[in-house]
Order: structure tokens, then sequence, then C-alpha cells
């Protein structure tokens, strides 16, 4: 294409916001979809992708005065879960646009400010999803209405708490150092953030969301946008799938990425060179992250979340590029490249130790001394230790691993037995113990458990300790 209209790829949306606040079944109710409720405890643990197509536009019948044509949307659900901040702060940092979710009955959260810091850090440009006003007391149910009409059908006491919590909110983000605004009075939108009212769960206010994310949004930032051949590719997520072995979930943020191309992948190991097996994609609408039918592609382009099968890829640094070596480029030249990204990522999270920045690239720090935690996904299992370090107990990690237990991982971990009894445990999550494993600890005296929240797993295993203690 040429001339003044410039190709565009899609904007890449992450959603943000407070444990609960609605951001899982806003993307639910814009999906058609029931991920949240099928969720552990309710919560989000692993970071997703979904590719929303343009045309989800014709749900709304609203007009946006700035309307520029991108050819969908990608977004991406993070989890609220205060120990899942690497999570949060990876899906931010490939982001061009984001959503908050605020629970209108609670106002600002410790997460919504965490994330609020996270955009001002990354320059994001956000709307603000006040969510739950069907929560209102004696709201009146309007089904997927824009929110003016919703609004214009509710009682004066409705309209009054409205009001004072709308102003409640509005307040609170100016504490912040952010001016917002409803939408629909808003008319420096570019310089004061639009506030749209929803329900995530009659509907209302959604069409304004859409309307707001794939028309007026993604205008403001129209020289992000410009379509690239040139491959910009981070990893999401290493997860260790049970046919397919050890995968990447990959923003493909600009380009193309084909079958039978060569790549490259940061480890901590140094960089890892391979070959792109396949490439999958969830169905439009559909969660990368779910564990169902992947389409297959010889090629994909951007913006989008895709699943990458190829060998070698098992220590991959999630938050780390993917590079892609050309016919013709030097592969000596690329390695260097991502070594250098490698010892960047790796001085960062010394530096991280001393807590001054937020990490986006996983780096597991282990001990001489500790447990052993093994995971389906990077994301989750730094989530785990993550909240090992919060616990009232600070406990290290010994080791790692990805994927099903067995008995290697049984007699990596019994080392333990006799240098320190309480550290004699694997946390396994979301992950299946093989039973040759579980005789074998069983018989050896290390304890394997399992759960299917981080918090619970985390819970079991302190109060093991307290058992041992007494
Ligand atoms: P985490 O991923 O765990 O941080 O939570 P989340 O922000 O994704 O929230 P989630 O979608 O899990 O919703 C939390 C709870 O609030 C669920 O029980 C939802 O059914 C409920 N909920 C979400 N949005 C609405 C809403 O608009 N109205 C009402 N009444 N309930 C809602
Ligand atoms: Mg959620
Ligand atoms: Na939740």
């Amino acid at each position: 294409v040429d001339g003044d209209e410039k190709e565009l790829r899609a904007p890449i949306c992450c959603i943000l916001g407070h444990v609960d606040a609605g951001k899982t079944k806003l993307l639910d109710c814009i999906r058609g979809t029931h991920v949240q409720e099928r969720e552990a405890g309710g919560i989000t643990q692993q970071i997703g992708a979904t590719y929303i197509p343009e045309n989800i536009r014709d749900r709304t019948s609203l007009k946006a005065e700035t309307a520029i044509k991108v050819p969908g949307l990608l977004v991406i659900d993070t989890p609220g879960h205060e120990s899942f901040s690497k999570m949060r702060s990876r899906g931010l940092s490939m982001c061009d646009i984001a959503v908050v979710v605020v629970d209108i009955t609670q106002g600002l959260e410790k997460q919504t400010i965490e994330s609020l810091h996270l955009l001002r850090r990354h320059n994001v440009s956000f709307i603000v999803a006040l969510n739950k006003v069907d929560r209102l007391y004696g709201w009146k149910e309007c089904t997927n209405a824009p929110i003016v009409e919703a609004l214009k059908k509710q009682s004066d006491d409705v309209k009054s708490e409205y009001k004072w919590r709308l102003t409640k909110v509005v307040t609170e983000f100016k504490e912040n150092g952010f001016n917002t605004a409803p939408y629909y009075e808003n008319n420096k939108k570019k310089k004061v953030v639009n506030i749209v009212p929803t329900s995530a769960e009659s509907g209302e206010g959604v069409p304004d969301l859409l309307l707001l994310l794939v028309r007026w949004l993604p205008g403001i930032i129209t020289d992000k946008l410009a379509y690239d051949d040139t491959v910009e590719c981070t990893v999401l997520e290493v997860n260790e799938h049970k046919d397919l072995g050890t995968t990447v979930d990959v923003v493909l943020i600009n380009g193309v990425l084909h079958q039978g191309d060569q790549v490259i992948v940061c480890t901590k190991q140094g960089p890892v060179t391979t070959i792109i097996r396949d490439l999958l994609t969830p169905h439009p609408m559909k969660e990368l992250k779910a564990k169902g039918a992947y389409k297959h592609h010889k090629e994909v382009r951007a913006a989008q979340g895709v699943k990458i099968v190829a060998r070698g890829l098992q220590y991959t640094m999630a938050g780390t590029s993917l590079i892609v070596v050309k016919p013709g480029d030097d592969l000596r030249q690329a390695e260097a490249a991502a070594m250098q990204e490698i010892d960047m990522a790796i001085s960062t999270t010394d530096e991280n130790e001393k807590g001054t920045t937020t990490q986006e690239v996983s780096s597991i720090v282990t001990s001489k001394e500790g447990i052993y935690v093994q995971a389906s996904s990077v994301g989750t299992l730094e989530a785990i230790i993550a909240h090992l370090k919060s616990s009232s107990v600070d406990i290290p990690v010994y080791a790692w691993n990805l994927g099903p237990v067995y008995k290697q991982d049984v007699m990596k971990a019994s080392a333990m037995l006799k240098r320190k009894e309480e550290y004699a445990v694997i946390l396994a999550f979301d992950v299946k113990v093989m039973p040759e494993a579980s005789a074998l600890a069983a018989e050896s005296g290390l304890k394997i458990i399992t759960a299917d929240t981080v918090y619970r797993l985390v819970n079991i295993y302190t109060e093991h300790i307290k058992g041992l203690k007494e």
C-alpha cells in the first residue's frame, strides 16, 4: 500500500487492574466466552492473548470522531494478584495501549495503583473501564446498551450513587497524577483519560468500550502502528505442553513468522538457535493460553499471539526477544545480538535484587539449600517464587523445572533430605506427577505438594513445615 494510507498492524492492548475488578469477565463479555467461570479459585494465574477482529465494532452503533482502520486488536489479559507482578509488567511492556479495570464499588486499589505506575513508566495511553455498574443499588439492567442510554433509564437514587462513586474515582486518579473524565463528557480526550462505565455481567457500556478500543484509542497512536516487515517478537511465556513438548508463547509485534524460519532464543546459558517447526494460534476470540484447539499456520503476520513449536526452547527467558535469522544473515552476528540482550537481562536482574526496578525478563535465582518448584509455565513459576519470598517464612528455591514431575526431579529434590528436611519437598503446580515419581518420593520420604492455585500451594507447604516443627 502506498500513498498516504500506510498499512497498519493490529494494536496490542493490555488489560490491567486489581484482583477481581472484572478483567477476565469483561473479556468474556466481549468474546462471548466463559473463561472466568472455569478459573481455579476464580483467579487468573496465566497471562493470555486473544485476537479480536476489527468487525467486532459492528456490535456498536456508536460513532468515533477519531477513526482509523486497524485490522483488529490483540488483547492481553493479566492476573491481578500481587505475586503476579512480573507477568503484568511483561504484558504491559509489549503493549501499545491499555485498559485499566476499576471496580466502581471499590475504587482504586493496590494493584490499580501499581498498574498506573507501570503505565507511566512505559508511557502507554489507556482508558479506564469503571466496571460493575450493575452493582449500584437498584440498577435496572439494560443488556448491552450504550452507557448513556442505560444511565438515562436509571432511578434518581441510582443516578446519584453513580455520580458520587464516579466523582470519588476521578479524585483518586487525580491523587495519583492522572486527569480522568467520563468519556461522554470528555472534550479534551487527548489530555484527559477516558472513563467508560461498564458491566461485564449485563454488558452495559461494553459497546462504548469496544468503540474506544478499536477506533478511538488506536487513532491517537497511529504512528506506532505502521506495519513493518522487520520481525519484532517478544517471548510472553514458556510452557510445557503435554503433546507438543516445550513451546513458547510469543507476541509478534511486527513482521511475519514462517514455519521453517531459523530463530534464536535467549537462555541464561546463552543464545539457542533452532528452527520453527510449527506456528499455532487459537481461533479468533479464543485465548492463547486455553488448552483447546489450535490453528496451524505456515506463516503468521503481526500483531498476533503465537505458540511456537521448536526444539531447544526449554530455558528460554520470558520477556526476551525472539530473533529471526533470514537467509543471508550472519548467524554469528545475530547470536551476538542475542547474547547482548541476555547480558542486559541478567545485569538488570542483579540490579533488581537491590529492588530498584521491576523486571520484565525472567531470571530465577536459586540457592544451595531450598525447595524444588515445578510448574507448567515460567510465569507461574515466578509467581510461586514471588509468593514464597513474600510469605512470612521467605523460602529459598534450590531448583526448578517445567512440565511433569519425573523420577529425576524427585532424585534431585531428595538432596535436601539430608541437608534440611523442611526443604525436602516439590511444589508442583498445574503439572502431572508421574506414578514412578510419586512412588520414589513416598519411598524416600520426599513430600510432593500439588494444588490448583499458587496461594493454596504455598499455604499447604507452610502448614507442612509447621507440622514438622511441632
Ligand atoms: P483476577 O484475574 O483474579 O485479577 O480477577 P479479574 O479482574 O479478572 O476479575 P474476574 O473477571 O475474575 O471477576 C471477579 C468476580 O467479579 C467474578 O465473580 C465475576 O463474575 C465478577 N464480576 C466481574 N465483572 C462484573 C460486573 O460487571 N458485574 C458484576 N455484578 N460482577 C462482576
Ligand atoms: Mg482475571
Ligand atoms: Na478473579
